[in-house]
């Protein structure tokens, strides 16, 4: 029996935990006898006091072993992306089947909405019928079949992750690098992976913001995965404002069907490509026992396109998620997604140039209209959220509608509706352009000394 009094003590005060203690820490949890409380007041100290390397490999180690670690059958390379979490953040919907089109096997585990970002699993289930709860055969079967399928943490792979992300959201832990890397390897390494891509938000709506503290996470999440035996890269990209125009969960889903038919805005696209294109030549090298050289991104890259402009990549989801569940044709044009009975318009109150659309305030506002979680059983509206209308470089007349609010709820929107307007700055001047991804970084740079290379 543990005395986790003391373990937090310990903590609060600055010190180190064995791996044993972790060890124990996390088992009580996840077998229901230690209380929501006491995690709480540890994670809380953790969030103070941090953890070390030898304790943030010993909490990842912790949280994978909670569960089952896949094992697939021998064959073709297996891989997954994961972003640290952003706003309109919808990339998984694309790369996966992106990826299983290039013979990539994707076993995605994915989680909910954090704070003020969406989550995977909420998206997928704005699809009417869509099943993110498998059993472990189940998404064995889809996997086999189709090359990717989607899930959340069961009881089976990784509970500890899905119950301390739970509680990390409502107790505001999240912002804490050791528990962020613990959080995202734990479930990722469960997939039984050659290859991990991450994606390692900075910017406003990031839940680090600040560019060294993203470079920290990257680097960290690429040292402990590579110790534990997979392929990891990493790229630095922009959540300043949100991706793409959509936010909320079925108005992400209908962004990703444009972007998997061919359309979809610019960025989304282009980062749905690049990172899909990556982590295919990356499990591909893993695969091999090689290092995943330009020549190989590149080759990847023109597959990744092709499979968009051909619709294979737009078909391969709709067999996916039809797979788990979806009603048959419910993806097809016109779709039946939840619509919102309700919409606003943010009118811009003068002329000018956006200078600014801040992700975690538009985040935010989605959330509160529906789109996500203020209490950890809060229910999910499908249809809440928000469409930019107009992005940072943008011209707007005054009164031109800045974004579109969808609610269901009348008395959600007042707060949703101030915290949208202020997210906006305009200005006579356009903003500096932003780039999309900031920098790469990769195990073997580490290596050579350096601390990954801007792109
Ligand atoms: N994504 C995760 O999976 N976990 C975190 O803690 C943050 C983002």
């Amino acid at each position: 029996m543990i005395n986790a009094e003391a373990l937090i003590r310990r903590k609060r005060d600055g010190g180190k935990l064995s791996e044993a203690e972790i060890a124990a820490l996390v088992a009580g949890y996840t077998a229901g006898a230690t209380p929501d409380y006491q995690l709480s007041a540890w994670l809380m100290a953790v969030y103070f006091r941090g953890l070390d390397a030898e304790e943030t490999r010993a909490l990842t180690r912790a949280m994978l072993h909670s569960g089952r670690v896949l094992k697939l059958p021998p064959g073709l390379p297996v891989a997954d992306k994961h972003s640290t979490g952003g706003v309109g953040d919808k990339t998984s919907l694309v790369i996966a089947p992106l990826a299983a089109c290039c013979d990539v096997r994707v076993p995605m585990i994915s989680g909910r909405g954090l704070g003020h970002t969406g989550g995977t699993l909420d998206k997928l289930e704005s699809i009417p019928g869509m099943r993110v709860r498998l059993s472990l055969g189940e998404f064995e079967a889809v996997l086999e079949r189709l090359g990717c399928a989607m899930i959340g943490q069961t009881e089976e792979i990784a509970p500890a992750d899905r119950r301390l992300y739970a509680l990390r959201d409502v107790t505001a832990t999240v912002e804490s690098l050791p528990l962020i890397t613990a959080s995202i390897l734990s479930k990722k390494l469960a997939e039984g992976l050659d290859a991990l891509m991450l994606d390692v938000k900075l910017g406003d709506g990031a839940f680090l913001q600040a560019p060294e503290q993203a470079q920290t996470l990257a680097a960290t999440m690429i040292r402990i995965g590579e110790e534990m035996g997979v392929k990891v890269e990493a790229l630095l990209t922009d959540m300043e404002q949100p991706l793409g125009r959509a936010v909320g969960n079925a108005l992400e889903v209908e962004e990703c069907l444009e972007t998997l038919e061919g359309g979809g805005p610019a960025e989304l696209r282009e980062l749905s490509l690049e990172l899909t294109a990556r982590m295919v030549a990356l499990a591909r090298s893993a695969n091999a026992g090689a290092a995943a050289g330009a020549e190989a991104r590149t080759a990847a890259r023109a597959e990744c396109e092709r499979a968009l402009a051909s619709g294979a990549a737009r078909e391969r989801f709709i067999a996916m998620v039809e797979a788990q569940g979806a009603q048959p044709g419910c993806l097809e044009k016109p779709r039946r997604l939840p619509p919102a009975r309700l919409q606003a318009e943010i009118a811009a109150p003068r002329a000018g140039y956006v200078r600014a659309a801040r992700a975690r305030a538009l985040g935010t506002a989605a959330m509160l209209l529906g789109a996500g979680r203020r209490q950890v059983d809060d229910a999910i509206d499908p249809a809440a959220g928000l469409r930019l209308r107009a992005q940072p470089g943008d011209w707007v007349e005054a009164g031109a509608s800045l974004c579109t609010l969808y609610y269901n709820q009348a008395d959600r929107l007042p707060p949703a509706r101030a915290l949208a307007a202020s997210a906006f700055e305009l200005g006579d001047e356009a903003p500096a352009p932003r780039p999309l991804v900031w920098k790469r970084m990769a195990a073997a740079e580490f290596a050579a000394g350096g601390n990954g290379v801007p792109l």
